[in-house]
């Protein structure tokens, strides 16, 4: 939920940390601090709000050396404010620490650090940690950091700095994600990759259990029992510029114009004409699939959205019982897994926490593990046994654009080959769906020549208080996805519907004025949809479809239709949401709203 930012070398380190802040800012945005050392003692700087805040305060009252550490944060223990911005030192001010995750024995910690007559400056739990490494410390800055992470129970990524041995950064790592970028005579640690890549392409992950001492020459990792640990570095295929803006006001309307080129990617190498498709990165065995019995589809938020997406193929085109599964739910749940079973875990960042403690029961109860996922070397790629990358590129807006498009082409791909592998695809509807998905970075093309429309649309209803989805079959599950994308930039209140439920209760939220968006691909229920328009109609509702072009009826009967190009109705969801997508990003942008950080988010869900 913290972004870490870290640094030694023989530059000035300060406009680094803050570099690189400014890119994990995604990341938690409610306070950030910086601590560098100066040649003689620990500065820090830390400030309540926007890394602007920090910005500010660093112009006014520099702090210049050549190591620190930087954090940005999303507060879990204590309000944002400047006295719980991290860093956070011990009582004489000798060791700093950052922390990205909970550490959930901190209260009975501090109450001990406290009878000994440690003074606390934050009501934080990470406070602890520089504490306890003052207690431990006799000249050995890694042993004392090993004592102090031998005490403490939950998620951590922390990076201690000390002005006892100012040539060394410490960073652990226990669930919550840590990568060491390697220069020449420089190295930097960060909590994701988009923040290392103005310096290195060179990178190392550090993984649950392990400790690296980081100095101006590179890396030493161990275990937290000391036993060195061998690492080969992991050469970035991502460039600098992908991370940044590019001349678009905000990273969200950035990457929902990358879409196109996104499904190009995900495409690229893997159908081949033969109507074959290669999953680089899946080797599911012949006897696996044969005998596959079930798939679960396990995510959170947007990915889970895609795994609704993905239940419907993977049952339609391949004929094998699936479920999709919120992975906060699963994981309580003690799930049924008897037989061949397959866990498609899907996650943007890889590193959800929730999604990782679901992958890490169904292992546990025998299923084998594929991630479908984005960020290479992410903590979900090392728990899977096979790994089908999205290539979307670096997603930066807390709100999932492209991610989620390129989930739904991963997800059509897995279902379409494991349904050739058992038979259940006929030759003919094979080819179109090949045919289809090669058509469609050309078609999202065209849809997003739709925007504005779109924009005289958000226009028209960002004053409203309800905004509706409703949809049927796979429809439905883009009506959540759409409804989802609104609240969270948007703040308005929305619901998804599956269209036939309406008249089972949220009816009577639809009154005079209220606007109501009915997404109008599924060809086979389509019949139901106009009756459930007329419904909506009837009781005043504004109706903005989302339809194919060639669909002159629903035209005739909404107020509004945005039209996208005909496809196959299993492909429709990759471009029914781009006009959802920009609608939420046209009504928060009239709202006056911080679209790429919206309140109370971050991108990574690390702690549960
Ligand atoms: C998407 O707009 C959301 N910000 C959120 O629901 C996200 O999809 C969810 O937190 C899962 O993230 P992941 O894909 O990185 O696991």
């Amino acid at each position: 939920m913290c972004g870490i930012m870290g640094y030694i070398g023989g530059r000035d380190a300060l406009p680094i940390l803050l570099d690189g802040l400014r890119r994990l800012e995604y990341r938690g945005y409610d306070s950030a601090g910086v601590a560098v050392y100066t040649g003689e003692r620990l500065e820090i700087r830390k400030a309540a709000g926007k890394l602007r805040r920090l910005v500010e305060m660093v112009s006014a009252a520099p702090v210049q050396g050549t190591v620190g550490i930087g954090h940005t944060r999303w507060a879990t223990h204590g309000n944002p404010t400047d006295y719980n911005a991290h860093p956070h030192s011990d009582c004489r001010g000798h060791i700093v620490v950052i922390h990205n995750g909970i550490i959930e024995n901190f209260l009975e910690l501090k109450e001990e650090l406290h009878r000994r007559g440690h003074r606390f400056q934050s009501e934080t739990d990470t406070e602890v940690l520089a504490h306890l490494i003052e207690e431990a410390y006799e000249g050995d800055l890694e042993r004392a950091v090993r004592h102090a992470i031998s005490r403490a129970r939950g998620a951590y990524a922390i990076v201690v700095l000390s002005s006892h041995e100012p040539d060394k950064l410490i960073a652990c790592r226990q669930i919550s994600p840590l990568i060491v970028g390697l220069g020449d005579g420089e190295t930097w640690l960060a909590s994701d990759i988009p923040a290392l890549l103005p310096y290195t392409r060179k990178v190392m992950v550090i993984e649950d259990g392990e400790m690296a001492t980081i100095t101006r020459d590179g890396v030493r990792i161990t275990t937290l029992n000391g036993e060195v640990v061998e690492k080969t570095p992991i050469h970035v295929t991502w460039d600098a510029e992908m991370a940044e803006r590019g001349g678009y006001p905000h990273f969200m309307l950035k990457e929902i114009h990358e879409q196109p080129r996104a499904l190009q990617e995900t495409l690229m190498g893997r159908l081949d004409h033969a109507g074959q498709i290669s999953l680089d990165g899946v080797s599911l065995p012949d006897i696996f699939v044969e005998r596959l019995e079930k798939v679960w589809l396990v995510a959170c938020g947007t990915a889970y959205h895609a795994g609704l997406v993905g239940k419907w193929l993977l049952e339609h085109l391949s004929r094998i019982p699936a479920e999709a599964d919120l992975a906060s739910e699963l994981r309580y749940r003690d799930p049924l897994v008897f037989g061949t079973n397959l866990t498609v875990a899907i996650s943007q960042s890889g590193e959800t926490a929730d999604t990782l403690a679901a992958v890490r029961e169904m292992k546990a109860r025998g299923s084998r593990i594929l991630a479908i996922t984005n960020v290479v070397g992410s903590t979900l790629t090392r728990e899977a046994d096979d790994v089908l990358y999205i290539r979307a590129g670096p997603e930066i807006a807390v709100a999932s654009t492209k991610a989620y498009l390129t989930m739904l082409v991963a997800l059509t791909m897995l279902a379409i080959e494991l349904g050739r592998r058992r038979k259940a695809i006929p030759d003919e509807r094979l080819n179109a769906l090949l045919y289809g998905l090669r058509e469609l970075p050309g078609k999202a093309q065209d849809v997003l020549r739709r925007e504005p429309e779109v924009l005289e649309l958000a226009k028209r209803y960002a004053h409203c208080q309800d905004i509706f989805f409703i949809g049927r079959g796979l429809d439905y599950a883009v009506a959540m996805e759409g409804s989802l994308k609104l609240k969270e930039i948007s703040y308005v209140h929305s619901e998804a519907l599956a269209a036939g439920e309406l008249k089972h209760g949220t009816l009577a939220l639809v009154t005079d004025g209220v606007p109501v968006f009915a997404l109008c691909t599924q060809r086979h229920v389509r019949e139901k949809m106009l009756s459930n328009i007329q419904e909506v109609k009837a009781r005043g509702a504004m109706v903005v479809a989302v339809a194919y072009e060639d669909d002159r009826e629903v035209a005739s009967l909404v107020d509004h239709v945005i039209p996208i190009p005909p496809v196959d109705d299993l492909l429709s969801p990759i471009l029914a949401i781009i006009p959802l997508q920009l609608f939420a990003y046209y009504v928060a942008r009239e709202r006056g709203h911080d679209i790429d950080q919206p309140r109370n988010l971050a991108k990574s869900v690390t702690v549960e």
